[in-house]
């Protein structure tokens, strides 16, 4: 039997990793996991229980104790919960607890769709594609402006640049599983591409890799 076929999405945030991750699940008919939204569910409970996001041990055991139907809470998306997401997935304790979770979904045949930041690194380092989505901050925090205004937000295109820096900082810098492509990916510069072209680069990677298998 072939090994599944994992397709590992890594990159930082407001990159469009998770666009760019659902087209190719849905392209290659493959199942697709957001693993953002498992730290931003722990970072959710750890927030609305009052509990210190910067408690290791308990964020450990709120992320050992998740629950799939955790994940489809809609305040999971906003912008709070990124930033409880990122606290709270600097713990070792919290990373190990959902180690389990995100390979057995990606062991499952034919394969699968997984993005986030330590998935080719840390996760799924067997992974015969390896996607590496950046762009400079600069058109992260312009892209993500953007959005918002779209919703009707107000806000304020130097807060969001501020927050993207402090954000990529954070998950970089971090001890355990940093933000940072993996030796074998191929790193997909999106700033001067707009969802088209980087969907077009992205299958050319796949199917290239696919061929070489
Ligand atoms: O991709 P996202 O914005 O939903 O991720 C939110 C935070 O979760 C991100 O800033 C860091 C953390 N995260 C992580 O550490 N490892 C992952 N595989 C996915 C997300």
């Amino acid at each position: 039997m072939t090994n599944p076929f994992v397709i590992a999405i890594d990159g930082p945030a407001a990159a469009g990793k998770g666009t760019l991750a659902l087209r190719l699940a849905d392209h290659y008919h493959l199942p697709h996991l957001d693993t953002g939204l498992l730290y931003r569910a722990v970072g959710r409970i750890m927030a609305e229980r009052g509990f210190d996001l910067d408690d290791g041990e308990l964020a450990g055991q709120i992320a050992a104790a998740l629950d799939p139907d955790d994940l489809k809470h809609p305040s999971l998306r906003g912008h709070e919960a990124g930033e409880h997401a990122s606290r709270v997935a600097v713990h070792p304790q919290v990373r190990a607890a959902l180690i389990a979770f995100q390979r057995d979904f990606a062991g499952r045949a034919p394969g699968a769709v997984l993005d986030g930041r330590d998935i080719g690194t840390a996760i799924c380092p067997q992974a015969p594609v390896k996607i590496y989505v950046t762009a400079s901050p600069e058109v992260r925090a312009r892209r993500r402006t953007d959005e918002l205004a779209a919703k009707g937000r107000d806000v304020d295109y130097e807060r969001i640049l501020a927050e993207i820096r402090q954000r990529d900082e954070r998950d970089s810098g971090r001890s355990t599983a940093p933000l940072k492509p993996a030796e074998d990916a191929v790193i997909l510069d999106t700033s001067d591409l707009d969802r088209e072209g980087a969907f077009t680069a992205a299958i050319a990677i796949v199917d290239d890799k696919w061929r070489a298998r």
